[in-house]
């Protein structure tokens, strides 16, 4: 059976995951490729347990590490039960955000130095890694805007822009190392030119790994 593929979508909040999310599994499914959705923090039941406690909590404060350990316990969870039987079937997996999301937004965005979360990748994660993570990429003050037409801010959409400006410089700066991964997407334009993107990105991933 041959290991399906692992794809992650990453971008600061208001970069239009969700949108970009639908055309991705429509790609998927015009080339009839089974895949499971899932997102994190979450996946599992303990997983959507731990996203209510990391985003949910008005008032939470619980320290910058208990909340990387909280995110690294339910990645835990949800590689052993969802991530890795799917891909052993030869399933694909179409992950809303990863550990990416954790080196930008523990790393970048709450200022823990990038070899902790580092250790923990590699406790956590072994050799698991995406084969591709689409970045969907945008000015700060864009994806503040988009995200403040949603409903009631998270703990990180609350933050201040500095901390969004790092969260975003991060994210760049893994696109640039992680270079044979990352496909960097500009988020910034219209719906339907975004949409283009992110179709021609996905049609030559499906193509060149025998699909
Ligand atoms: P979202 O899935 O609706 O984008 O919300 C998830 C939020 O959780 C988002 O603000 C980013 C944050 N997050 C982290 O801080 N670290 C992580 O490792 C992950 C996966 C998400």
């Amino acid at each position: 059976m041959k290991r399906g593929k692992f794809i992650t979508i990453e971008g600061q909040d208001g970069a239009g995951k969700s949108t970009n999310i639908a055309s991705v599994l429509s790609c998927l499914e015009t080339a009839a490729i089974e895949t499971v959705v899932t997102r994190e923090p979450g996946g599992t039941p303990l997983g959507e347990t731990l996203r209510d406690v990391v985003l949910g909590s008005q008032d939470a404060d619980f320290g910058d590490m208990a909340e990387l350990l909280l995110i690294f316990a339910a990645r835990a969870q949800h590689i052993a039960e969802v991530i890795e039987p799917a891909l052993a079937k030869g399933h694909w997996v179409l992950c809303d955000r990863f550990t990416d999301a954790t080196f930008a937004y523990q790393g970048g965005g709450r200022g823990i130095k990038l070899d902790k979360i580092s250790a923990l990748e590699r406790l956590v994660q072994g050799d698991l890694q995406p084969d591709l993570t689409l970045l969907l990429d945008v000015p700060v003050d864009v994806g503040v805007a988009r995200a403040g037409q949603r409903s009631e801010p998270d703990r990180f959409e609350r933050q201040q822009d500095e901390f969004k400006s790092r969260v975003r410089s991060v994210y760049l700066k893994r696109a640039e190392s992680y270079s044979e991964r990352f496909k960097l997407i500009d988020a910034s334009q219209s719906i339907q030119e975004v949409q283009t993107q992110v179709v021609q990105v996905m049609t030559e991933f499906i193509m060149s790994n025998g699909k």
